[in-house]
């Protein structure tokens, strides 16, 4: 992973160079970085802002396993990233799917996105950003109050090579993982860097459903398992998600 990098000043999105090469017959690793992105994508169709001072990244990877094993990937990226934020010193947790935050406010999301022909999956690109050196300047009003940065939450500039450089290292080990089928160690480092899990939670789901209960758990399909208030348990494919008292 990272053997070979682009960087880029001004893009469109990553997301969107690291899919046209896995379109070409560039080998999986390749890393995607950009200063700025003009039409940044995140979850669910929304737009993600991307001025100077964030880390905007894209890994292109061709793991060789069915679809439906594209959720452990974003998973096992979200514990990288974690883990990342972790080394300099602030309390960085996931929040299910892939958000990670600091003191309850999100500093970065991943938006993976995967192409796959009959039952295999053809390439993935797993989308990365983080709210490196941000002011809350940047973003507009009616975020404000759920968004920080890392600089905001550490009282000091961050190295943004250094974090890049990092990740990357995280995201090869926990790729491993994933390649070696050791699904349950990123399974189990999810569930330790996680909020969510142990948490009550509330689920809106895509088709007005809403969901409350505790979050027991998460299987390798990412699916998160919520025991509602009348016992029983259910299992929550897609949604966005609040922890109780936040
Ligand atoms: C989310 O909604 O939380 C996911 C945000 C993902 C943003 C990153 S920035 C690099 C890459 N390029 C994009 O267009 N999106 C992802």
């Amino acid at each position: 992973i990272g053997k070979n990098i682009y960087f880029y000043d001004e893009v469109k999105s990553t997301n969107n160079i690291a899919k046209f090469f896995g379109e070409s017959d560039e080998e999986e690793g390749v890393v995607i970085i950009a200063d700025t992105q003009t039409k940044a994508r995140g979850r669910s169709g929304k737009p993600w802002k991307s001025p100077k001072g964030g880390s905007w990244l894209s890994i292109l990877i061709r793991p060789n396993v069915p679809p439906t094993h594209a959720s452990l990937i974003t998973l096992a990226t979200g514990v990288a990233v974690c883990k990342t934020l972790r080394t300099i010193g602030v309390n960085a947790q996931i929040k299910w799917p892939n958000d990670i935050l600091i003191n309850d406010k999100k500093v970065s999301g991943i938006l993976t996105e995967a192409k796959a022909s009959f039952n295999n999956l053809d390439y993935v690109v797993v989308g990365i950003g983080i709210d490196t050196n941000l002011t809350m300047n940047d973003f507009p009003d009616e975020l404000k109050e759920n968004v920080t940065s890392l600089k905001d939450e550490a009282n000091r500039e961050i190295k943004e090579k250094k974090i890049i450089r990092i990740f990357l290292e995280e995201f090869e080990k926990f790729y491993n993982y994933f390649k070696e089928e050791d699904y349950e160690k990123i399974l189990n480092e999810w569930r330790h860097l996680s909020k969510t899990i142990g948490s009550e939670v509330i689920i809106h789901q895509p088709l007005g459903k809403v969901i409350e209960g505790y979050a027991i758990g998460i299987n390798k399909e990412g699916s998160l398992i919520i025991e509602k208030n009348d016992g029983s348990l259910e299992k929550i494919f897609a949604g966005e998600l609040r922890h109780k008292g936040n």
